[in-house]
């Protein structure tokens, strides 16, 4: 098992194993910190979240690979998601995705040259009825529009 927390941070993931009544309640909790610390989630965090969780590595992974939340390459400091579902591609995501990754300077999947902004398409959002669905650092923003990119691209400094 590879170690790539600090005692500090050690201690915080430890905490969630006792937070909740079963401990791998606390699992989501756990990987959302290693998320932001490591700006992804490494097969090295999964062993050692694994082990901490008395589970397998299978299903951290499997954990890791359903919640577009988390990423197992690094992200950008600020993540930009849109969905990429039925309803949101009938209401144009697919457009609005090449907008996007161009207005950002990264590709689908990808990071910003200078590392600031992840953008990646990922299935439904779960705000079916407002899109083409698009958020950021997890939080919606509303439909993806021209406008709302610019408006978007220029906040993050992307102008
Ligand atoms: S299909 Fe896009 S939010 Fe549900």
């Amino acid at each position: 098992m590879t170690k790539s927390f600090t005692p500090e941070q050690e201690k915080v993931l430890q905490g969630w194993t006792t937070h909740y009544p079963y401990p791998m309640m606390g699992l989501l909790m756990a990987m959302r910190q290693v998320q932001e610390w490591h700006s992804c989630v490494t097969t090295a965090d999964e062993e050692f979240l694994a082990a901490l969780f008395k589970t397998t590595v299978t299903h951290v992974h499997g954990v890791v690979t359903f919640y577009p939340s988390f990423t197992t390459e690094p992200a950008g400091r600020r993540r930009v998601c849109l969905c990429r579902g039925l309803s949101c591609r009938l209401k144009g995501s697919s457009e609005m995705a090449r907008y996007l990754s161009e207005r950002l300077g990264a590709p689908d999947g990808g990071v910003s040259g200078d590392g600031s902004v992840g953008f990646e398409t990922v299935e439904c959002l779960g705000a079916c009825d407002c899109g083409p669905a698009l958020s950021v650092d997890d939080e919606l923003v509303g439909p993806a529009t021209k406008e709302s990119v610019d408006h978007l691209a220029s906040e993050l400094g992307k102008a």
